[in-house]
């Protein structure tokens, strides 16, 4: 496990580090009032809704409700862990992340990066150069590849034999040792290693930054396994990771849609083709991890299946697995080849207006769902159409609160021929949209302890006001524990900025509440900010004092403590 980084460190990070700077490199930012603005890059949309606040060192998207610390904002955009971003902050500032409790893990993984990218470049070579090379670039013409689309996706080829990749790169056993994390190995009964890709066409693959993390070989004949995928490692999950996202990004400035298909060469023979939108899983199904990887890439994705009925099964378990990605400004789509045929095999037979036609006719994602369920009960009796209600409940659930899943009740009390109001009797109560983020009315009924966290985790250098607060530790509200975790932190570090607080406490249960919190808009000038802070702490203590003195006092004389009877006194 990698060490734990000093939260002291992450502190002068946040200091030193301007939030701006790392977002406006990345997505260019414009001023508006003390913030800065931009189109988010979390979710498609026309008037900028992102909001960098430089006084915060915090971003903030009210359309999407995308949010969080530069930290936050590496690991999102740049995909990377929570170490790779800290490590990459300090870079950029020139400060070295300390790593005496033990090693941290980017260090580690940058290894496995590089040799990755190394061995990828190595198997390209050998097409180029090695004796057996024709027989490879024979099948990659055959299979209809050109030399620019070979390049493009890099591919390359491991030549027949047990140690070549071992040879090369393992000269010692340090290096063997690297190449085994890698996934580049194999082992037999002995524990004698050996290339784990032989004799195979090589793809490399890619994370949506571009590096090496894995690769799928196949065979060039009818030998078995068809395709080889490199094993789970440190920086290989088959579950994040989409074969050709990184191009389809590269190449088109702005994606209007992706395709998700079925296989390596399928999105290969589609780039050959023109179409550059195409990503596939990795041979296993999408996850909603890789759903979200790609709303954030493209406003449409349309699922493209065989027509067979394997391929209708893996399009119902995608569509389960979108339930909580339905609704807001993206459309989920399917559609379904001939039986037979793949988006490879289609295009090369009918061309790319062919398959680009068949995808503006996908199937909206309502459609699939009900004629699916549908097809599952007898429609035409009333028994069926309840066991319709019955099996759709447990699906609608899941789909986020919003227009979106109204429709769908809507759509399926018309499909039961019943009503939304007989369905709602029955429907589990929908969950709070978690996007709308109204202004936090002031001085309403809100707890004192709510609206106290709320203005010192947005404006942290008012902790320099707030008078005692010693006794508030003894209540017993909700929330108090927040509040003085804050206070806390502030007594010891009153220079922390809010974006540092909730560094500072990204491992506490708590850190979420805290999060929408320091987002919450607060229509407060700043000396009603102060004065209210002050105003809600001083109120805390008084009910902290008066509940203690309720108990004191409550509490039977000869019962008393001699310091508890020195307390009574001094209350009178
Ligand atoms: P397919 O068997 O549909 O292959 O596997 P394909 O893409 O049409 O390949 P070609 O056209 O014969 O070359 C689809 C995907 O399933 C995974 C791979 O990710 C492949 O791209 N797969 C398939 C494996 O991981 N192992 C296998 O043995 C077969
Ligand atoms: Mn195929």
């Amino acid at each position: 496990m990698a060490g734990k980084i000093p939260p002291q460190f992450i502190d002068d990070l946040l200091t030193r580090v301007d939030i701006v700077d790392i977002i406006d490199s990345r997505v260019p930012l414009k001023k508006a009032g003390k913030n800065l603005q931009a189109c988010c890059p979390f979710h498609n949309e026309k008037s900028p809704s992102f909001t960098v606040s430089p006084d915060k060192q915090f971003y903030h998207c009210f359309g999407c409700g995308a949010h969080g610390t530069a930290i936050g904002f590496l690991m999102e955009y740049d995909q990377m862990s929570f170490p790779e971003a800290i490590q990459d902050l300090a870079d950029s500032v020139g400060m070295t992340v300390p790593t005496t409790h033990s090693v941290s893990a980017s260090p580690a993984k940058q290894n496995l990066y590089e040799l990755m990218d190394k061995v990828s470049q190595y198997y390209v070579h050998q097409l180029q150069t090695h004796p057996q090379r024709q027989i490879f670039n024979d099948y990659l013409r055959g299979r209809g590849l050109s030399e620019q689309t070979i390049a493009h996706f890099q591919i390359g080829m491991a030549p027949d034999g047990w140690d070549n990749v071992l040879k090369t790169f393992g000269g010692n056993p340090h290096a063997i040792q690297q190449l085994n994390e890698a996934g580049l190995l194999s082992s037999n009964d002995k524990g004698r290693h050996y290339d784990r890709f032989r004799n195979r066409v090589m793809f490399p693959i890619r994370d949506r930054r571009g590096r090496v993390v894995g690769f799928g070989g196949r065979v060039l004949d009818d030998s078995t396994p068809k395709y080889l995928n490199s094993p789970e490692t440190a920086i290989f999950h088959k579950s994040n990771e989409l074969y050709g996202l990184f191009q389809a990004r590269k190449t088109n400035r702005k994606l209007e849609r992706v395709v998700i298909v079925e296989g390596y060469m399928d999105v290969i023979a589609l780039a050959e083709k023109g179409i550059t939108n195409a990503v596939a899983t990795l041979g296993t199904a999408t996850t909603i991890e890789h759903l979200r990887q790609l709303q954030r890439a493209a406003p449409e994705i349309v699922f493209c299946f065989d027509g067979d009925r394997a391929g209708k099964e893996a399009a119902w378990r995608a569509a389960e697995n979108a339930l909580p990605l339905l609704g807001g400004n993206h459309q989920l789509k399917f559609m379904f080849l001939a039986d037979g045929e793949d988006p490879d095999s289609m295009v090369r037979k009918q061309g790319s207006e062919a398959f680009t036609a068949a995808v503006k006719q996908a199937k909206n994602y309502s459609d699939f769902f009900f004629e699916s369920i549908e097809s599952r009960v007898d429609m035409s009796s009333m028994d069926g159409r309840a066991r319709l209600v019955e099996v759709a409940k447990p699906y609608l659930k899941h789909i986020p609160a919003g227009v979106y899943r109204d429709m769908m009740e809507q759509r399926l009390a018309d499909s039961a021929k019943t009503s939304t109001m007989i369905l709602h009797k029955h429907l589990d109560k929908p969950q709070q949209p978690a996007m709308v983020k109204k202004p936090m009315p002031v001085s309403t009924n809100l707890s004192p302890v709510r609206l106290a966290v709320t203005i010192l985790i947005q404006y942290p250098s008012l902790y320099s006001e707030v008078g005692d607060y010693d006794k508030i530790e003894t209540l017993s509200q909700p929330g108090i524990n927040v509040l003085l975790a804050l206070l806390n932190i502030l007594a010891e570090n009153p220079q922390l900025n809010t974006a540092a607080l909730l560094e500072r406490t990204r491992d506490a249960d708590f850190n979420p509440h805290l999060r929408k919190l320091a987002m919450q808009p607060l229509t407060l000038s700043d000396s009603e900010l102060k004065h209210d802070l002050i105003k809600y702490i001083q109120q805390l203590q008084q009910e902290a004092i008066a509940q203690r003195q309720a108990y004191l006092t409550g509490k039977p004389f000869s019962e008393l403590t001699e310091a508890e009877k020195q307390e009574i006194k001094l209350f009178k």
